[in-house]
């Protein structure tokens, strides 16, 4: 049950998603955007709340859909430091530990497949309620595994650092088959040997392994030597990757395109502006407004954004879509009204100036005066697809908050 292991059928990847039973807080591992709504159906079923959206390394495959993640449930963003995804707010680097709930994912920098490649070690917490495993459990290689042993509940998620019965390759991308003999050997399986492997990709069907299997079967690996494992990695002559010129870049941000639908890449200002609302105003002058109580300051970006990114003191909030599932907010024009209950102006703010359109819309349509802040509480992403460097209310040095 326990992390969930999800598949992407073209590129033979694995996804997984990893909870805290009691909180419900949840981590995701490198997310295919083919896929962007399975893992979000996933999410919701499960009843999970996205802390994190994570990376093992920029892939070289296929095209991450962690920023559409985070825009969507909250989630934060954290790559490896060695990986030049600079969209990533957090850089991991080896020992690093990310929470969520009570359970916590360690770090460990894996070199090899690529430079920054990182490996996740997740040993879980103790929940009360569990029953301990009675029977035998068998491994897919067909070694046993005593009952305290699998009670250890040890796992690594390896991406394209340690396949099963294979690894990742390093004729691209700083690849380094030296550098992966050593992640490997002294970093991996130095882990207990009944720890499971969850790898980032399998072209055979099989879903998992241990370090002890891997160990001692692995025909890259077993009773080879470093120089044997290096002339080896050398003799593969594969073929390039034939998604690798447009997945790098798009994975160094995070899989954000300038095409890519959704807020991301979309340029309010030229989306053609003020027809059916109030108009146009900035944020500097929303703030003029809201000092001088001439008019009210509506946060319509999701719970978990406000939680997240941050808030502006004084906002009224009303979600214009609401995590799970960036549904419509069925209580969004109810909460508009109250807003507004002696017909005062209304100043909409979303993340890049979007969604605050489509609310300032609806607004008029309920008969208020409805305004647009542009850029939103972030702004607009720039070249790198990084925000706040544009516009918006944080850009504009504006009050802000977190907590
Ligand atoms: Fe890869």
């Amino acid at each position: 049950m326990n992390p969930t292991q999800l598949f992407d059928p073209p590129s033979c990847s694995y996804t997984y998603i990893l909870f805290d039973e009691d909180s419900r807080e949840a981590l995701i591992i490198d997310p295919v955007d083919e896929q962007l709504e399975r893992d979000l159906a996933t999410l919701q079923r499960l009843g999970l709340t996205l802390k994190w959206a994570v990376e093992t390394h920029a892939h070289a495959d296929h095209v991450t859909s962690a920023a559409r993640l985070a825009e969507l449930t909250g989630a934060r963003l954290a790559a490896p430091a060695g990986c030049d995804i600079g969209t990533a707010a957090v850089q991991l680097k080896d020992g690093d530990v990310l929470e969520f709930g009570r359970e916590r994912l360690r770090v460990l920098h894996t070199p090899g497949h690529t430079a920054g490649s990182v490996s996740f070690y997740w040993q879980r917490a103790p929940h009360e309620h569990e029953e301990p495993p009675s029977e035998v459990a068998q491994t897919p290689l067909g070694h046993q595994m005593r009952p305290d042993q699998r009670h250890d509940d040890r796992h690594v998620f390896t991406g394209d650092t340690l396949l099963i019965q294979g690894c990742g390759r390093t004729d691209f991308q700083s690849g380094d088959a030296g550098a992966l003999y050593d992640s490997i050997t002294t970093q991996l399986f130095s882990l207990p040997d009944t720890t499971i492997v969850w790898p980032g990709h399998d072209y055979h069907g099989r879903a998992q392994s241990t370090i002890g299997a891997e160990k001692a079967t692995n025909p890259r690996l077993a009773g080879k030597t470093r120089e044997e494992f290096i002339a080896l990695m050398n003799a593969l002559d594969l073929p390039k990757p034939r998604r690798i010129d447009e997945a790098v870049p798009a994975n160094q941000r995070s899989g954000l395109r300038q095409d890519a639908g959704g807020e991301a890449g979309v340029d309010a200002a030229a989306a053609g502006s003020a027809s059916g609302y109030a108009g146009d105003i900035t944020p500097q002058q929303a703030h003029e407004r809201l000092e001088a109580g001439a008019a009210v300051l509506v946060d319509v970006r999701t719970d978990a954004e406000r939680e997240w990114v941050g808030f502006v003191p004084g906002a009224v909030a009303a979600a214009w879509k609401q995590w799970p599932g960036m549904a419509l907010n069925p209580d969004f024009d109810a909460q508009l009204r109250a807003a507004a209950p002696s017909g005062q102006p209304l100043m909409l703010l979303c993340r890049s100036g979007v969604r605050s359109i489509a609310a300032a819309k609806r607004a008029t349509e309920l008969g208020l005066v409805a305004y647009n802040i542009l850029g939103g509480f972030e702004g607009e992403p720039d070249e790198h697809a990084q925000r706040g460097r544009k516009n918006g209310w944080r850009h504009a040095g504006l009050p802000w908050r977190q907590n």
